[in-house]
């Protein structure tokens, strides 16, 4: 039997959206809020689904306690009140956008579990805007 497991986590951290070689008024015009140059914070809310097989003697399809300690040392240790662009080295050349954080988060975790769970991130930067990997 399948079945899908879920985790919430979560983490504060600290970005801007800007590309490097474009004028001030062009990342204003396209990044707005988020190309404020000084950062700003977004709470982020972090919902991990595994996908996978029950084993039927433990019933587990996977240990949650397993899971929570994935979450917590490989992604909210690494992201956790962080400034993304500056200490985040994923993020040194790429924009921590919530597509890229949360394909970065898939990467993570789905490595880390291997081959035999099926991931699926869902990373909210607020209420009301989030992304989810794979789409
Ligand atoms: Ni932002």
């Amino acid at each position: 039997m399948k079945i899908a497991v879920y985790r919430k986590a979560h983490f504060n951290a600290a970005h801007r959206l800007y590309v490097k070689n474009w004028s001030d008024e062009k990342n204003e015009e396209v990044f707005g809020l988020c190309n404020n140059p000084h950062f700003h914070g977004h709470n982020y809310e972090l919902e991990v689904k595994v996908v996978g097989e029950v084993d039927p003697i433990t019933g587990y399809m996977i240990d949650m306690k397993y899971l929570k300690d994935v979450i917590k040392t490989k992604v909210e240790d690494k992201l956790d009140h962080k400034n993304l662009n500056l200490e985040v080295e994923e993020f040194f050349d790429k924009n921590p956008t919530c597509e890229n954080i949360t394909y970065l988060i898939w990467e993570i975790i789905s490595k880390e579990l291997g081959d035999a769970y099926e991931v699926t991130i869902r990373l909210y930067e607020t209420p009301r805007n989030f992304c989810e990997y794979p789409a």
